[in-house]
């Protein structure tokens, strides 16, 4: 594990074995999905103990003035590392904002010992291995109830509700969209912001390069617009609409807070691994909820009843190749091991 910081790199240090299985989950993690790609985390493993801290240099301010979204990435993160740990057989003892006076310390993982292997565990890593975000339109195929069942278990199993969007509430969820694009596209800040994150070569590491972008077509609920265009293709134009195969749905958590966006962001990271095994295809939608207005909408919709902390839509993939897979920041700056110095020969007892 070369890639990975150790605390004094000049040192000769031998890092414990369970210190090494946490590292390799945290560095499993670094495929979590994040807004923008910023991957806005960091771990720190000392002993049996990995703390997951956000990294706040990282923060979109303008779309994320409150770090709603980092902390949602965080939570990614968090869910997509104990998924790698539960694959590998070991259990942990999750701490979630484990410390008042530190809010950047979001989570402490404290391996507690083998667990049973499981086979659910062994799926989810596989789909962590090849999810992609997937902004093309989807096939007019519906996914069978029971599918969307699952997505729903895996929602509340991780401590979040997966609302799922009906055909009475698509119209909102279109108002939503097309509000928070039009009050983001006029914010020039917004603009500066979208042009520092996207658009970057694939070996930057971090980023939305333009090439996993998809074209935006008239949808019935607007995707983001990468491209920073004035206008997009709207339904309203007269275009012959595309992606209306597509399924909407929103994490709605209980609290609006810090905690409630952390465990958000492990409810998506299950709804996406869920449906990445039901081989269906994803992506993440949370312009529905940067904009306030466009947030208290969605929450109206739901009859005021929880907090939407970020959007998803789910379908089919029509035949093709899959979407190029957007970079990832190199370990050795995301993952820190403290390891204990090697005493020279001969040193004990001088
Ligand atoms: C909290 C969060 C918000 C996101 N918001 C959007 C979004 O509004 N539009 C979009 O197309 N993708 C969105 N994404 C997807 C990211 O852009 C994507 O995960 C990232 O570029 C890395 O690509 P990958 O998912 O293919 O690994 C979001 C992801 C997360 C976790």
């Amino acid at each position: 594990m070369a890639a990975i910081r150790h605390t004094d790199p000049a040192a000769a240090i031998q890092v414990e074995p369970v210190s090494r299985i946490l590292a390799r989950a945290a560095v499993t993690a670094l495929r979590a999905p994040s807004i923008w790609n910023t991957q806005p985390w960091h771990w720190r493993i000392e002993h049996d103990t990995a703390e997951l801290r956000a990294d706040r240099r990282r923060q979109l301010s303008p779309v994320d003035p409150e770090g709603r979204l980092l902390t949602v990435s965080c939570g990614v993160a968090l869910h997509h590392a104990r998924v790698a740990l539960s694959a590998d057989g070991v259990g942990v003892a999750v701490d979630r904002l484990p410390r008042a006076d530190d809010p950047d310390l979001l989570a402490t993982l404290r391996c507690t010992g083998p667990q049973e292997w499981s086979p659910d565990a062994q799926r989810l890593r596989r789909a962590l291995m090849v999810r992609r975000t997937d902004r093309r339109p989807f096939a007019d195929t519906r996914i069978p109830e029971r599918t969307l069942d699952r997505l729903r278990a895996a929602a509340s199993g991780a401590g979040a509700h997966l609302q799922l969007i009906g055909p009475q509430d698509r119209t909102t969820m279109t108002v939503a969209a097309g509000h928070a694009a039009a009050a983001e596209r006029a914010d020039p800040a917004y603009r500066a912001q979208l042009a520092a994150w996207t658009g970057v070569r694939i070996d930057v590491g971090d980023g939305v390069p333009l090439d996993t972008m998809a074209a935006l077509g008239a949808r019935p609920v607007p995707i983001r617009d990468f491209t920073g265009a004035d206008v997009g293709p709207s339904i309203y134009s007269g275009a012959e609409p595309v992606d209306r195969g597509a399924t909407y749905g929103l994490i709605v958590t209980d609290m609006d807070e810090p905690a409630g966006w952390l465990v958000a962001g492990e409810a998506l990271s299950a709804v996406l691994l869920t449906a990445t095994t039901e081989r269906l295809a994803t992506s993440a939608m949370s312009d529905l909820v940067e904009v306030r207005t466009a947030r208290l909408l969605l929450r109206r919709m739901l009859g005021n009843v929880g907090y939407p902390a970020v959007g998803v839509r789910i379908g089919v993939p029509e035949p093709g190749a899959a979407p190029r897979r957007a970079p990832r920041r190199a370990a050795v700056e995301v993952v820190e091991v403290v390891g204990e110095p090697v005493e020279p020969p001969g040193a004990a007892g001088d």
